[in-house]
């Protein structure tokens, strides 16, 4: 067995002098009862001692180091593989502020349930001290949390995910910024000789905001979004409730750059919904005869996307790594991906080879004769086509620093961000909707995004394949009232004095026999740069009902053979298909209906005349 480092300092000193801070800690370590406290300076040494105690406690197996340089494996507990949207819970004063789409429990009660549920938690445990920065550390937009977590799988995701450590603690002890409190514990004490599991979590999960007094408590799970609170919790939930009163926007949007043959370069965000490609869609390589085209990627999950003084839209990544679904990632499909998880990457759930390597389903054309599957029981193709078991669970992630990308934009880091100059949505849609239109203006763009459908992935837990209203990619995201966010949505036009373009596109469209009509991958880029010819002013479009939509002449499809006739299929427009689809737009509009803006009400109608 190698070695097991060890830290050259006593991690139970606090790193920080803020009484705030300290005050905390110590109120939390009282009801939580660890048995060590450990502040995270968030240096190599560090992470290589919680590796190794990792590996140790068998959460983590070290992979082949010859092929997966710094790269480590974890399976969860069979329970815990997902985000669980329906023990999320926004807590605010009053129940219309966190609106129908959110669960709402009353925050005294919630308190009340928390505080038995944290009692004595973390027993047997260490307790981290995990500070960490949304934004360059430093930067006016950037924002501070310290997340206290009984997981140290959790600190070593979150050192790739956030800049963490001891410059944030030296940011808090400066005192300029309010600091999120993050409660996390995986909910499983340990009794006095108790041996550990290598997963340990609870069946009772709480996943809780507070959005006034901006604190997140989340116990019982140790995966993803449940438990790397400064992704979906604060990034995204919390932040969007600061960005509202603030003036800004916190969305669940991936940024990339178009450079075109002549170095001209143009930004966009794209908001799609868990699982629908915005991973894909951030690290594209430009196809066969398009290769002209240089795209650079900023960020595949979180944008925080504020007005400049001149009142352009600029855009952040609040995050420095990639959680990043594993299945269907491969050199054919995301290259860039592929090469950035060679290194210092997490495997979660996804399956182990005998070589000690990685696989996941669509990774390889050939299946490995055998490996061990996300719960470490044997897998063939053979037993696999015996029981349709997958090898991996379609929710597998791996954890990847974004800076490892081949293609990482120059100004990722930049604390003012890049201009976006247009805002892509998209679903997951079988039928309906169309490959790709415009938007009429800024308003019909906010209809298009607060109607978006989208068909359920394994993201979260629950039904999968079925369709709902996931208004901008954001409904299990928004910290707030879904009436009151679309209407952030629109006053955000008068700070501006140049809105982005808006427009909506689907993948995912299938003909009679189930197949995709629309290649996908990096022949989006075909799509790409029509959008960007839109923003320049440089292509054409037809009128339709939905919007501004290329002719097939509009597109280019220089390097590939696709027909006008399959082109057609993907952008019809079935107006009996778009009447009902209208319906189902009015069933979220009811449910919102005392806190709607009145413009969604006017562009439905408007739309309704169109068809
Ligand atoms: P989260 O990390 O959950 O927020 O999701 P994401 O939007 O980053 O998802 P990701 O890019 O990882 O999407 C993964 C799924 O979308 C896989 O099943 C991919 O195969 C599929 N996918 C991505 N792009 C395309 C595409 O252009 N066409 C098709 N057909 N599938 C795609
Ligand atoms: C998503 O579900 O949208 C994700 C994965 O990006 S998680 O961090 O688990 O929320
Ligand atoms: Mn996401």
């Amino acid at each position: 067995m190698a070695q097991v480092s060890s830290l050259s300092r006593d991690p139970s000193v606090p790193l920080a002098r803020n009484p705030h801070l300290l005050r905390w800690v110590e109120k939390m370590r009282q009801l939580t009862r660890p048995a060590a406290v450990h502040w995270v300076d968030g240096s190599d040494e560090e992470n290589e001692y919680l590796c190794d105690l990792l590996v140790r406690n068998g959460t983590f197996i070290r992979l082949n180091q010859d092929l997966w340089p710094g790269c480590y494996y974890a399976r969860s507990d069979a329970s815990d593989v997902a985000r669980v949207e329906d023990r999320t819970f926004v807590c605010s004063l009053s129940k219309d502020a966190a609106g129908p789409t959110n669960n709402w429990v009353n925050p005294y009660e919630m308190r009340r349930i928390l505080k038995e549920k944290f009692n004595g938690a973390m027993e047997g445990r260490t307790m981290y001290v995990l500070p960490f920065s949304l934004g360059v550390v430093g930067s006016p937009a950037s924002q501070i949390g310290v997340q206290l977590t009984d997981s140290p799988y959790v600190v070593v995701s979150m050192r790739i995910m956030a800049r963490i450590g001891q410059p944030v603690f030296a940011e808090i002890d400066r005192g300029t910024k309010r600091v999120v409190p993050c409660m996390h514990s995986v909910g499983a004490p340990l009794a006095p000789g108790q041996k550990d599991v290598p997963w340990p979590c609870n069946p009772e999960k709480y996943i809780v905001h507070f959005p006034e007094t901006r604190e997140i408590w989340s116990y019982g799970s140790g995966y993803g979004g449940n438990a790397l609170l400064s992704k979906k919790c604060f990034g995204l939930r919390i932040a969007s409730v600061m960005a509202r009163d603030e003036g800004w926007m916190a969305e669940h949007m991936l940024i990339l750059g178009l450079e075109s043959p002549e170095g001209e370069k143009t930004y966009v965000a794209a908001a799609f919904p868990s699982a629908c490609g915005k991973t894909n869609l951030a690290m594209l390589i430009p196809p066969p005869g398009l290769e002209d085209w240089k795209v650079t990627t900023l960020g595949d999950d979180i944008a925080w996307l504020r007005p400049d003084a001149d009142g352009r839209l600029r855009a952040i990544n609040p995050e420095t790594g990639v959680f990043g679904v594993a299945p269907g990632t491969s050199e054919a499909t995301n290259p860039n991906a592929m090469a950035m998880i060679r290194r210092n990457t997490i495997f979660t759930n996804v399956a182990l080879t005998p070589d000690g390597g990685v696989w996941w389903e669509g990774m390889t054309k050939e299946p490995p004769a055998e490996c061990l599957d996300w719960q470490g029981r044997r897998w063939t193709p053979e037993l696999a086509a015996e029981t349709g078991a997958t090898a991996a669970h379609p929710n597998a992630r791996f954890t990847a620093p974004l800076s490892q990308v081949p293609t990482i934009d120059p100004d990722w880091e930049h604390p003012d961000g890049v201009p976006i100059s247009a805002i892509i949505f998209g679903g997951r849609r079988a039928h309906t909707t169309p490959l790709v239109y415009q938007a009429f203006n800024w308003t019909a763009g906010v209809y298009a995004g607060a109607t978006m459908g989208s068909e359920t992935t394994a993201a979260a837990t629950g039904a999968v394949g079925r369709v709902r209203r996931d208004p901008m990619a954001m409904l299990p995201f928004c910290g707030y009232h879904m009436g009151d966010y679309f209407r952030h949505w629109i006053k955000m036009q008068r700070r501006l004095r140049e809105t982005p373009k808006v427009f909506a596109v689907n993948w995912f469209r299938k003909d009679a026999n189930g197949r995709f009509l629309w290649p996908g991958f990096r022949e989006n880029m075909r799509v790409l740069k029509w959008i960007v010819g839109r923003v320049r002013g440089r292509v054409l479009a037809r009128e339709t009902s939905l919007g501004w939509m290329p002719r097939y002449e509009d597109i280019d499809w220089t390097g590939i053979d696709f027909s006008r006739e399959t082109f057609d299929g993907l952008q019809t427009v079935d107006p009996a298909a778009w009447r009902r689809e209208v319906i189902e737009h009015e069933e979220l509009f009811i449910e919102l209906h005392d806190h709607l803006p009145p413009e969604m009400i006017y562009e439905r109608e408007l739309l309704i005349c169109r068809l």
